[in-house]
Formats: structure tokens, C-alpha cells, sequence
């Protein structure tokens, strides 16, 4: 039975504002912004002053109030609210996938032990209903993959460089003018916002909570003419793309990196501030869903149909984290990369099983996540660009560091 709903909204930025704006536009739904928390209280307003305030207790102690909605973007202070709301029994709405990635096991077991709700589906791909959908679609079927293009802000911004030829920094002043962005934007081109997104997804997937350091990730802050070039010749596109891989025995490989792809990919043709995501299950084959990763609106519409869920007492089930046997993450995964690095001091550090293509500054060979992960640093340092070519399989790792030692010259 659905009831009226009265709402404690933190944050009136994009999504806040968004929210605001759909929120009115709605017809079926019965609910009330009734006080807004905000950061800073001598920004101009688009509602009168009596909403504001920047005390977080008048909002969450407000008995009056049954949800908390917070869209902040302050994942630290952001946990803070969510758990104190959690703890006073109040069932919560959120946007901020990088809190959620980091604290998805204490969050769960706060739902259990205060029996307040915390959705989240506008944390994840924007517009796309995806996380309900696996929960709820796929609770019962085994999913052999998870991929996809998860930020809309990289996405701008390969698609305006390749289609538009607009130059790498007024592709991310324009992804911030239209509030695609994070307000950090090493968020969104670092790689960052899309591996949070992954944890979260993995979760829902797979029943596999990690942390986002135990995942290899790379963006396209050091994307150069060349990569485009590299893409061009090959008729391929460049896109940054998350994945979860079921590997055999309960084990799933998890990474983040720029892909190169062809026309016959699902991906290819995602352009813009656009996600996709494809699923692959075990029965139901390859589905793509697409649509508005980022931006104000689309994002808002992914928090009202969550604030709607709350009416009827939805809560997660986490079905495939409560089912069966605990999943284990695996880097041990061989993938072949392109890498164009600074000093070929790079190649000291990250070992590869094969080499296809080498030239000055530049390689094209086969390494795997777990070396990935090693070498991030010295990678990060060098402002090397990374990307997949899509080809992987399992691996042995005494293979790979036996080929590095021989490559190196390290006996
Ligand atoms: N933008 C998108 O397309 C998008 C898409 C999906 C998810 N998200 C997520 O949605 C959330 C909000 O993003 P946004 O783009 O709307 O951010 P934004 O435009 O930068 O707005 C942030 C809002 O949070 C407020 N704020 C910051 N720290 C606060 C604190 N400690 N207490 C109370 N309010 C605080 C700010 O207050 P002031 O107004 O006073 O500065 C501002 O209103 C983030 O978690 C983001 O990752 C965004």
C-alpha cells in the first residue's frame, strides 16, 4: 500500500535539483521535499530560504521526516549521514557510489539490524535501472559477465574528441558545464567513479563485495592523438569499459580499463553522456541496456523511482550475496593490452606472457590483471595509456613471471 512520503534532501546541486525537477513533474507519487541540508548557505537558491539549513541533525532527528534522500558530494560526510540515519531506523535514498563502494557490508548489516532501507540505483549508470534489475530479473540465473560503459563524463568526452575532434580539455570543460562531471573530475577520467560503480555492480551480479583497491583500474586522463590514431587504423573506437568475469570455482575477476573496440561490439556505438551495461547470464545470453548515465534529470529519475520503492517497503534482497557459496575475487586473468609509455623503464615492472606488436614507446602484448595491479603506480607515474584489445583467459602466473624475468633479464 503506498503512502505520502516526506523528505530530508541532502545536497542541491545536479542531482538534488534534478530530483526537485522530477519530483513536481510527478503525477503518480506522493511525496514532499521538506527541508534541504546544503554545504554552503550563502549560495543564491531557486526555493525560498525556510528549506535550507546546514545542520545535518535539524534534518535527520526531524521525526516528522521518514526519508533521507542524501545527494551530497562528500562521500566521507555522506557516510556519516547514511549510517546516523540507518542507525535512527530511517530508510535512506543515494546517489554516491564511491560511499558505497567502500562501505557496502557495514551498510547491509545496518539495514538488518535497524530495519531501515538504503537504495541506490541512481549510484550506478545514471538513468539505467540496472542494480533493481539484477536483483530482481536475474536473482535466480548465474551470470557468466558483466560489462560496460558506466561514466557518462568519459564518455563525453571520447565521443567529442573522436566524433567532434574538440581537444581533451574543452571535452571535460564542456562534461562539466553540462553537470556530468564529478566535482572532482580525476573521478571520472581517472577511472575511479567507474570502479566504484563495478563494486557496486559485482555485488548485485555475483554476490562479490570487494574493495576498490583490490581492482585493477586505468582512464583516460593520458589518452593522446595517438591512441585515436592507433584506434582509427585498427576501425576500432575507444572506450572505458568496466568488467566482471565469472572464472571457474566461485571466482570473478574484476577491472576497469579503456578498450579498444570494433563495429560488432554492443558497445561501440554508445556515444555521448551515455551507459550501457551488457549482461551475460548463463541461459538468457548477451542483453544491452542503454540510456543517460549522468546529467541532473536522468540521474533525478533513477532517485524517484527509488523514493518510490520505499512507499511499498522495498528493501535489496542482496539474493546473490545471501545464495550459495561466497565468491572469491581472481586477478589471475591474462589480457592483452596496448600500452604506449613514457620511459620504457615501464617495462621493468609490468610483465608480459607474449608480445604481438612492439615499437618505440609502444607495445601491444598480453600481461595479466594481477601484474596490472603491481605496476599501477610506476604506470600512473609514467602517464602511460592503457588500454584492452578485449582478448582474455585464464592464466597460470609462474608463466608470466617466468617470460618477465627472461624479457628483463632478472635470473
Ligand atoms: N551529476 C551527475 O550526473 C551524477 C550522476 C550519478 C550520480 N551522481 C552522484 O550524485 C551525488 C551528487 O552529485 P551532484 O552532481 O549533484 O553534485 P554537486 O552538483 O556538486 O552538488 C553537491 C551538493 O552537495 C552539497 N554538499 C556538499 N557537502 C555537503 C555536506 N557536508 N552537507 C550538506 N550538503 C553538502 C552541496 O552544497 P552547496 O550547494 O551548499 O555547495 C551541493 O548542493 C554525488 O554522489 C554524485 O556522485 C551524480
Amino acid at each position: 500500500m503506498k503512502k505520502n512520503i516526506r523528505i530530508g534532501l541532502f545536497g542541491f546541486g545536479a542531482v538534488g535539483q534534478g530530483l526537485y525537477d522530477v519530483l513536481k513533474k510527478s503525477e503518480g507519487l506522493s511525496a514532499s521535499i521538506e527541508k534541504i541540508c546544503i554545504k554552503d548557505p550563502t549560495k543564491s537558491r531557486k526555493l525560498p530560504s525556510k528549506y535550507f539549513t546546514t545542520e545535518a541533525n535539524e534534518v535527520l532527528e526531524d521525526k516528522s521526516i521518514d526519508l533521507i534522500v542524501e545527494l551530497i558530494d562528500d562521500a566521507e560526510a555522506a557516510y556519516t549521514i547514511i549510517k546516523k540515519a540507518l542507525i535512527l531506523g530511517k530508510s535512506v535514498v543515494s546517489a554516491n557510489k564511491k560511499l558505497l563502494a567502500y562501505h557496502q557490508k557495514e551498510l547491509i548489516q545496518l539495514q538488518n539490524e535497524y530495519g531501515g532501507s538504503l537504495l541506490y540505483e541512481a549510484s550506478s549508470c545514471g538513468g539505467i535501472p540496472i542494480i533493481r534489475t539484477l536483483e530482481e530479473y536475474y536473482d535466480n540465473e548465474s551470470l557468466r559477465q558483466i560489462s560496460g560503459i558506466f561514466n557518462g563524463s568519459s564518455n563525453y568526452i571520447l565521443s567529442q574528441i573522436s566524433q567532434k575532434n574538440v581537444g581533451y580539455a574543452a571535452a571535460l570543460a564542456e562534461a562539466q558545464e553540462k553537470g556530468f562531471a564529478e566535482s572532482d573530475p580525476t573521478l571520472d577520467v581517472g577511472g575511479y567513479d567507474t570502479k566504484y560503480k563495478l563494486c557496486i555492480l559485482a555485488n548485485h551480479s555475483f554476490g562479490l563485495i570487494v574493495q576498490p583497491e583490490e581492482i585493477f583500474h586505468a582512464g583516460i586522463a593520458h589518452i593522446s592523438s595517438l591512441d585515436f590514431k592507433l584506434a582509427k587504423q585498427r576501425k576500432q573506437h575507444i572506450k572505458l569499459v568496466a568488467h566482471g568475469y565469472k572464472l571457474p570455482n566461485h571466482r570473478v575477476a574484476l577491472w576497469v580499463l579503456p578498450e579498444l573496440i570494433g563495429a560488432d561490439h554492443p558497445l561501440y556505438a554508445v556515444e555521448e553522456e551515455n551507459n550501457a551495461v551488457v549482461v551475460e547470464g548463463a541461459f538468457s545470453d548477451k542483453q544491452l541496456f542503454l540510456g543517460k548515465g549522468a546529467g541532473g534529470h536522468p540521474t533525478g529519475s533513477a532517485v524517484l523511482s527509488d523514493i518510490s520503492a520505499t512507499t511499498y517497503d522495498y528493501k535489496y534482497g542482496y539474493k546473490k550475496l545471501n545464495f550459495g557459496t561466497s565468491k572469491k575475487l581472481d586477478n589471475n586473468l591474462a589480457i592483452e593490452v596496448y600500452l604506449r609509455y613514457n620511459s620504457p623503464k615501464v617495462l621493468e615492472h609490468l610483465p608480459f606472457l607474449e608480445v604481438a606488436d612492439e615499437e618505440a614507446g609502444r607495445v601491444i602484448g598480453t600481461t595479466t590483471l594481477e601484474a596490472l595491479l603491481n605496476a599501477k603506480q610506476v604506470l600512473e607515474n609514467d602517464k602511460a595509456f592503457i588500454a584492452s584489445t578485449g582478448k582474455i583467459s585464464p592464466v597460470k602466473q609462474q608463466k608470466v613471471l617466468t617470460q618477465f624475468r627472461k624479457r628483463v633479464g632478472v635470473h
